[in-house]
């Protein structure tokens, strides 16, 4: 691969896993203790506000006591010693990319440790505990709600996304399912500029036919072989 080639690189939950954050649709994973349309959706938190700040309070809980791993380690490496652009697009509202070491990552998704105004749209750092009625600090109304984008909504950053993966010469999708979009279509697109597409997961993503070449295995195990054989 050319030296200042660009790579464009999506995660999802499953490079989070190794480090005890829940996937999903794995095995007992967070669809699975929950319908998506009471903790997931404007119209869930509308209906049952107590009930989707609970299930952010444990998420956001969950996550600050994580601590990145390998594989988060390994992209963060990547991008300090690549000579060319490595832009990290997450559809994982953690930030063990951050802790790991990576910048300028860009969460499609919105981060649990961020709050949103639903009134006025202001958003700000979300407390560990939320609850219904958080006064939002800009315009006072009782409409603080978790930072997230749900199901419905459009996620953060699309614009700048999509001129990424047009300038693309390598595209990787690693920990995801392809089951959401617009993020599960990325591949078609990096593919379409002419990029390479390679999918790291733990088994085939519905969307794995789609990538020219597929590494399966534990994130912690195949994120850093791939990027050392990048690196050289
Ligand atoms: N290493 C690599 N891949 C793994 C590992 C692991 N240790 N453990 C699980 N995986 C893979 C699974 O095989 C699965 O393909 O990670 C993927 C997780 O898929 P999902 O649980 O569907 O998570 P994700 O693809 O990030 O979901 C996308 O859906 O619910 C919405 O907004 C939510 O951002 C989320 C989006």
């Amino acid at each position: 691969m050319g030296k200042s080639a660009k790579i464009v690189i999506l995660t999802g939950a499953g490079i989070s896993a190794e480090s005890g954050l829940s996937t999903f649709r794995d095995e007992g994973g967070l669809w699975a203790q929950h319908r998506i349309e009471d903790v997931a959706t404007p119209e869930g938190f509308a209906r049952n506000p107590d009930l989707v700040h609970r299930f952010y309070n444990a998420r956001r809980a969950q996550a600050a006591e994580a601590r990145p791993n390998a594989a988060h380690q390994a992209l963060a490496r990547l991008q300090r010693e690549h000579p060319g652009e490595v832009v990290i697009v997450t559809q994982n509202v953690d930030t063990l990319h951050e802790a790991g070491g990576a910048a300028d990552v860009l969460h499609m998704h919105g981060r649990l440790e961020g709050a949103v105004c639903a009134t006025c749209g202001h958003s700000w750092t979300a407390p560990m505990e939320m609850q219904t009625g958080h006064p939002c600090p800009a315009c006072a109304a009782p409409a603080g709600r978790p930072g997230v984008v749900w199901f419905g909504e459009m996620p953060y950053f699309m614009e700048e996304i999509y001129t990424h993966l047009a300038d693309a010469d390598l595209f990787a999708a690693i920990g995801t399912s392809g089951e959401v979009y617009p993020a599960a279509a990325f591949v078609d697109e990096a593919h379409l500029a002419g990029a390479h597409t390679v999918e790291l997961n733990l088994e085939p993503s519905a969307t794995a036919s789609r990538f020219a070449e597929r590494r399966f295995g534990p994130a912690t195990e195949t994120v850093p072989a791939w990027v050392a054989g990048l690196l050289g």
